[in-house]
């Protein structure tokens, strides 16, 4: 069983991370935390709490940070749109928030259980940052860090950056040389995971409303997406709990990671360094894009 608390920004990709990890007995979901990122935090925390609601996940949501750590606060909305979660729309929902605070949540759960969780970040790197700041023992005592973000070739939001890391670079280069055990799901793989039109339509024929849910999101994400350029939408967040699902799906390097901060063309690039035998990041190069949609498809089938 994995052990999980998930750290999202949701958005269209962190909402189908929620479906897989929901849908696959093989994870357990202690916690999420909706953190800024893709939009504003008082719309990530809604768009989280209706997908949670909507979807049957009775794991507790906690807000997270409303802002990065340092530098100002930039959203997805272009993409995302004005909800951060354009698309679906729910029912009125019962799902409240919780009352605690999202990264007091993940301080006590991973000292409470020692080398049990892993933490999955899907959005800016804000709330992990200050859990492991506020208590450094974090970084010690987490199973593993599998977040999405980065990337070793060019950036989504700048040639340089992706967004996740560029959102919050500061954060990101907190926890990149915390000594916690990291996994990145960059462009570098998340990109080889691309939902075509006619992938999507088999989904139209699921009589389950999760997958209703995920084709009125993915209407509006594809569309998003081929308005700034891109062919198809890349599944980015779901990729680190398909690692958690089968880690055999990827290929890795195990390098050096540290984050650039001072360069006026570089800012919040994922900087990798010399191979090493130890420690670092492992940074997903490859994976089977088959496997996923084989996961994702099971998902379905055990959501309601
Ligand atoms: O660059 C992709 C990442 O940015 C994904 O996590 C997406 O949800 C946005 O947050
Ligand atoms: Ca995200």
């Amino acid at each position: 069983m994995e052990r999980i608390i998930m750290d999202v920004d949701t958005g269209h990709d962190d909402a189908v991370a929620l479906v897989l990890a929901a849908g696959s007995p093989q994870i357990q979901i202690e916690g999420i935390v909706a953190v800024a990122g893709n939009q504003v935090r008082e719309r990530t925390l809604e768009n989280t709490l209706n997908v949670c609601d909507y979807l049957d996940i009775e794991a507790p949501v906690f807000a997270g940070l409303d802002r990065p750590i340092v530098r100002r606060q930039i959203t997805a909305g272009n993409i995302h749109g004005k909800t951060g979660l354009d698309g679906p729309v729910f029912p009125p929902r019962t799902k409240q928030v919780h009352p605690g605070n999202g990264v007091r949540f993940i301080i006590d759960t991973v000292l409470a259980n020692p080398h049990e969780i892993t933490l999955v970040p899907t959005g800016p790197l804000t709330d992990i940052a200050m859990a492991i700041r506020m208590e450094p023992a974090v970084a010690d005592l987490v199973k593993e860090i599998v977040f999405m973000g980065g990337s070793t070739g060019e950036g989504n939001v700048t040639y340089s950056a992706e967004f996740n890391i560029f959102a919050d670079p500061e954060a990101a280069q907190i926890v990149c040389t915390s000594g916690a055990p990291l996994v990145m799901m960059g462009l570098d793989v998340t990109l080889q995971v691309m939902l075509t039109d006619e992938r999507l339509d088999t989904y139209r024929e699921f009589p389950k409303k999760a997958a209703s849910m995920f084709c009125a999101s993915m209407d509006n994400y594809m569309a998003s997406c081929r308005r700034h350029g891109h062919d198809y939408p890349a599944m980015h967040d779901p990729c680190c709990i398909a690692y958690l699902l089968d880690r055999d799906m990827f290929s890795f390097e195990r390098r050096e990671l540290q984050i650039e901060l001072q360069g006026a063309l570089t800012y919040g690039r994922t900087v990798v360094g010399p191979h090493l035998d130890e420690g670092g990041a492992l940074i997903a190069k490859k994976t089977k894009p088959e496997q996923f949609w084989n996961m994702l498809d099971t998902a379905f089938r055990n959501l309601p």
